[in-house]
């Protein structure tokens, strides 16, 4: 459908037909807009489905207007907006207010028919400064994305002060925030805040590694003051943006909590010359009635379908070098590792950092960054070698790069210093020992795609490229910015990245690609676009893995989810667990290794053969299905599971772990969820050489499995049972 009404005219303050209520509807919601009589397009309504969205066409809500505008739909500075503004200008001739009126709207429905698009076009009240809002809507997925283009026909340049995604009004009895935060080897904790008034924001002002410490993403609780996995209304957003980012959250005296998601305005002033435009990242939300699990899966849904490149495909098992050989490695301790991952059954292997650099050899993290050749003395024969190798045993084969990053110790720092993110006179600080290069120069972003391009031209068989980066920006300076434009560093390094992955992806479409930056620093939606997966933390370690794929699983799904077993004492906290504890904990992801095979016994690797073999026959089920996370590993029960369900019920894979000693006299029960209560389901436990728990073996009803639950052995702080559940007549 193809609606038009530009034909409405603004006469005087008044429309000359009734002023346009705008519907942009999912399967199950409805996100309305309304254009006031004096033009100002109003956002009424985010939240179940309404079908006679016209009813909000006299809406009236009665708060006194000269103590604030009413919930706009992109709040500006200028007339009564006293919150923070979505969009906040210098016009050309100084003037600082913006007064967005409604121009026209249209709406189509796209060549894949589950998607439509509303764009809403407003111009300023006196000067040609003009927003377009976008809101695409996902029928299915129940998700609305929305962006906003702001274009500059004013006379001279306008500066954007403010240019968030998106605004999100909401009214409700309390909102109960949950977002994740953490740290290097300790990412996406969740957090629970029951916002008061005032405001709240949660950002990152370290444009590359922007979701070690806070990521772009959140749940809302509306009038619950607590968070609850299956009941509830639920709100969830989250940016695809890989720079700087600012979530503010602020409740006003009408007790209306008003969310602004986009690039971060900090230090970020950006000038619009006469005729240009900008558009803003994309905000994505979606509404659950089904608590954080329904909000979940709706983003692992529209993540699965639109949002990330892998879609549903999941990367292969792998076996990585880091871990098990570091910088230290030649030829046959590749080789060995190549066979030693085949006789486990896994299906990629990954060299990690250390092949490169010849005059500064990558022997360590002080050197080499930037010399993308083959380090000779380590790997004369060269990586087409390794990667033959691999596929001569049916592996496939994967290398790692750092294209962003300069070592000062490096043939690249010698020649361009001035590609060096740096400002003039000032020393820049290294972080593990190396620069960040400057991707807001076309020179640079050439260099990096030259890097990936060269670096897949180094053998025909690689089939997969670990893209790590291990700093943040700071002292920020750009040799290619103008002295007036160094604050567009932040949004122009940003874009220069997606303009290197553009043209990477336009030429190897098919190669995988993980986003790793110091383990989880990219995990959002922004990167995930263009790569098929994160490394979601370089804490291996089963133990902090729970939480950090519980976080993760918030918002991200499965598929995108880097799990790898790793030795013990694990190489970052110290822990240990058992081989069993760590391949289920890391089967609920991407199932990979990353240790030295040779330091594995006969009995571990004995049980890694089989429970890699078990994974591939249940893996489709943790792409594929649908997640129900059973508690959380932050109980004090410390019984946690996680539960993937085919789209078709009739398979599902059923994680069980305790992550804290709980006592010796009883066992924690699990109610499953999202089966068929009339299916009868066979229930096997694997990973497990003989099973200790009554239901292994039997075929119990989908009813009794959902409503009494069942209630595996698990005794003591590490324990951990796997069940496949397939129902009969399959
Ligand atoms: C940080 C990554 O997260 C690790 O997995 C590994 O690739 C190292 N960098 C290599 O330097």
């Amino acid at each position: 459908m193809l609606t038009s009404l530009a034909a409405l005219l603004l006469c005087g303050n008044l429309f000359a037909a009734e002023p346009p209520v705008i519907d942009v509807a999912t399967d199950d919601l409805s996100l309305v807009l309304r254009v006031s009589p004096q033009g100002e397009v109003l956002f009424d309504h985010f939240g179940g489905r309404i079908e006679t969205a016209e009813s909000f066409a006299d809406y009236k809500n009665y708060r006194r207007s000269d103590y604030g505008t009413d919930p706009e739909a992109y709040p500006t500075m200028g007339g009564r907006n006293f919150r923070e503004p979505a969009l906040r200008v210098t016009h050309a001739d100084g003037d600082l207010n913006t007064e967005l009126r409604y121009v026209s709207h249209t709406q189509r429905t796209l060549a894949d028919k589950n998607v439509s698009e509303t764009v809403v076009r407003m111009k300023d009240a006196r000067l040609p400064l003009e927003v377009e809002l976008v809101y695409t809507a996902y029928a299915r997925e129940n998700v609305i994305t929305t962006h906003a283009v702001i274009r500059n026909g004013e006379k001279g340049d306008v500066v954007l002060h403010n240019f968030y995604s998106s605004a999100l009004p909401i009214r409700a009895r309390s909102y109960l925030l949950t977002h994740l935060h953490g740290a290097w080897a300790k990412e996406c904790q969740a957090e629970h805040t029951l916002l008061t008034h005032g405001a709240k924001s949660i950002e990152s002002r370290k444009e590359v590694r922007t979701t070690h410490t806070e990521n772009p993403a959140f749940m809302l609780t509306l009038d619950s003051e607590s968070f609850d996995e299956n009941y509830g209304e639920v709100i969830a957003g989250a940016l695809a943006w890989s720079g700087n980012f600012r979530l503010n959250f602020e409740i006003d005296e009408f007790d209306m909590l008003t969310v602004l998601a986009g690039a971060n305005p900090y230090a970020s002033e950006y000038t619009l010359r006469r005729g240009e435009s900008f558009t803003t990242p994309e905000m994505i939300y979606t509404y659950s009635f089904a608590g954080a699990g329904g909000a979940s899966r709706n983003l692992h849904d529209w993540a699965r379908n639109y949002g990330t490149w892998a879609k549903t495909h999941m990367v292969p098992t792998l076996l990585n070098s880091w871990e098990g050989a570091y910088f230290d490695f030649d030829a046959k301790t590749l080789t060995d590792m190549v066979d030693d991952a085949a006789a486990m059954g896994l299906e990629m292997f990954v060299l990690d950092d250390g092949w490169f650099g010849n005059k500064y050899p990558r022997d360590n993290a002080r050197a080499g960054l930037g010399d993308w050749e083959v380090n000779a003395k380590k790997l004369p024969e060269g990586i087409d070698y390794i990667a033959s190798y691999a596929h001569s045993k049916g592996l496939k084969f994967g290398i790692w790069i750092e294209p962003e990053m300069v070592n000062p110790d490096s043939e690249l720092a010698e020649k361009h210093p001035d590609w060096v993110v740096k400002a003039p006179g000032r020393e820049v600080p290294t972080m593990r020992q190396q620069w960040l290069l400057d991707l807001s120069n076309p020179a640079v972003q050439d260099f990096v795609f030259g890097v990936f391009d060269r670096t897949m031209g180094l053998s025909k068989q690689i089939d997969y490229i670990k893209w790590d980066a291990n700093r943040h920006a700071e002292s920020i300076g750009s040799k290619y910015l103008s002295a007036d434009r160094q604050t567009h560093f932040w949004i122009d390094y940003a874009q220069g990245f997606y303009k290197v992955l553009e043209r990477i992806r336009a030429k190897y479409p098919d190669v995988m690609i993980q986003a790793c930056a110091s383990g989880g620093g990219r995990v959002e939606y922004g990167a995930l676009g263009h790569f098929d997966e994160v490394w979601t933390s370089d804490n291996t370690e089963a133990l902090s893995r729970a939480r950090i794929q519980y976080g993760t699983s918030l918002f991200y799904p499965a598929t995108v989810m880097g799990s790898h077993v790793s030795a013990t004492p694990n190489h970052q906290t110290g822990n240990i667990t058992p081989i069993k504890f760590r391949f289920d904990m890391a089967c609920a992801g991407r199932l990979g290794m990353e240790l030295q095979p040779k330091k594995m016994t006969e009995a571990e690797r004995a049980f890694a053969r089989k429970a890699i073999e078990n994974y591939k026959g249940y893996r489709d089920i943790v792409a594929e299905g649908d997640l129900y996370r059973i508690g959380t590993p932050y109980d004090e029960s410390g019984a946690y599971a996680v539960l993937y369900v085919s789209k078709d019920r009739k398979r599902a894979v059923l994680f069980t772990y305790c992550i804290r000693y709980q006592g010796r006299t009883g066992l924690p029960e699990f109610r499953l969820r999202g089966l068929d209560p009339a299916a009868r389901y066979a229930v096997r436990e694997l990973n497990v050489e003989k099973s200790r728990c009554w239901f292994h073996g039997k075929t119990l009803g989908g009813d009794f499995l959902m409503q009494a639950g069942v209630n595996p052995k698990l005794e003591k702080i590490y324990d951990s049972c796997v069940f496949l559940l397939e129902a009969s007549g399959n």
